[in-house]
């Protein structure tokens, strides 16, 4: 079984993070949210993957991932020319996948609890296809599913705006070939996409069967900010505490990691929180739910429920920074002897709010 991982796409939602990044390399507890969807696959026996690229970014992916030695796995590098849609990326990436099954997996996805059921599953009960549903409060944004009176998927629809159930599609699917015939039936939908909806389907309108799981544990889609919190969250709900680096004149609670090369200084740490290498801490309250990135400068401010990226310095913040997202490099410093002014320069679709 192969593995195809979805990297393209635009990222519209995630600007300004996305003008310089790619969205798949978002940090989630300080791992890109696309090394996530690799292990899952590699822990699941998945080691020879695709990755679908798109040209603006493709190269930024392929130095973050290497060649796949990193995870005993080989990876190949598709080009998709423009993000026309999840099934183009298929269509893309079938000289790739000839005629073997595999596991599709956009790379902006985070299951927990892996997807080694799945594809016991599907190896076991030899569908067509094989895909992944869950529970969400507004099926109207997502692809949702029906089933007939018997349990069958009868249909598939992309953001109904008379959604037939709450089961959304999540970002995992499992196909057999047979995915390519009905790729090739395909014209773009409404909004200009290759849907991969409308290619199941076909599959289902031909006779296939197509079987459907519930998710077990959490999914998240990381494509705006918010969601990015909510994925850091769970994701460091699940980790345990790890003391690497330095810690003095500090309380820490809950799950704290400390990686190797970091410093805490007359802190609180208010688990859980991840901080990594190089980071220093000093004079501040980190947490909950906070990921300090690599370098990164924390001095006498308050840091909560955030992601804060590579090389960033928050020091002598007067209000506490709660739910942020802050990328590499940035520079957020007050001044105690007049917080009541604020000297922004922010790059194009910044965004900055009073909570
Ligand atoms: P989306 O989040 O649906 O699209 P996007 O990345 O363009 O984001 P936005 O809507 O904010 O502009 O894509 C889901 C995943 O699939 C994501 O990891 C990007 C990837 N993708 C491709 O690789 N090729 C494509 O043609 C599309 C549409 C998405």
């Amino acid at each position: 079984m192969k593995g195809l991982i979805l990297t393209g796409g635009k990222g519209t939602r995630l600007r300004p993070l996305t003008h310089t990044r790619a969205k798949q390399l978002i940090p989630i507890a300080n791992k890109p949210n696309l090394f996530y969807v690799i292990d899952d696959l590699v822990a699941a026996g998945i080691t020879d993957i695709g990755l679908i690229i798109s040209p603006e970014t493709g190269e930024e992916i392929r130095a973050a991932c290497g060649d796949g030695g990193r995870w005993g796995a080989r990876f190949t590098f598709i080009v998709q020319d423009a993000p026309r849609g999840l099934a183009h990326a298929v269509m893309t990436a079938e000289p790739f996948l000839g005629e073997e099954p595999f596991v599709m997996y956009l790379g902006d996805n985070l299951l927990s609890g892996g997807i080694g059921h799945l594809v016991e599953a599907f190896e076991a009960s030899a569908p067509a296809a094989l895909v992944l549903l869950t529970e969400v409060p507004n099926p109207q944004q997502f692809g949702v599913a029906e089933f007939d009176a018997a349990g069958n998927l009868v249909r598939l629809v992309e953001k109904p705006a008379d959604p037939p159930s709450n089961l959304a599609l999540v970002g995992v699917y499992l196909f057999t070939p047979a995915i390519h015939e009905a790729t090739a039936t395909l014209s773009p939908s409404g909004r200009g996409e290759y849907e991969i909806t409308d290619a199941i389907q076909a599959l289902i309108d031909s006779g296939h069967t197509v079987q459907a799981r519930r998710t077990r544990g959490w999914w998240k889609d990381t494509g705006k900010p918010d969601d990015l919190l909510e994925a850091n969250r769970l994701v460091l709900a699940e980790m345990a505490g790890r003391i690497d680096g330095d810690v003095v004149d500090s309380g820490l609670t809950g799950a704290v990691v400390v990686d190797a090369g970091a410093r805490v200084v007359g802190s609180t740490i208010r688990g859980p929180v991840h901080i990594a290498a190089g980071a220093v801490i000093e004079n501040a309250t980190i947490g909950p739910f906070a990921s300090i990135g690599e370098n990164v400068e924390v001095t006498a401010a308050t840091v909560e429920h955030s992601i804060v990226m590579t090389g960033s310095r928050l020091c002598r913040v007067p209000q506490p920074l709660v739910g942020c997202v802050i990328g590499e490099g940035v520079l957020v410093a007050g001044d105690t002897a007049r917080a009541d002014s604020l000297k922004l320069v922010l790059g194009d679709r910044s965004q900055v709010r009073w909570t």
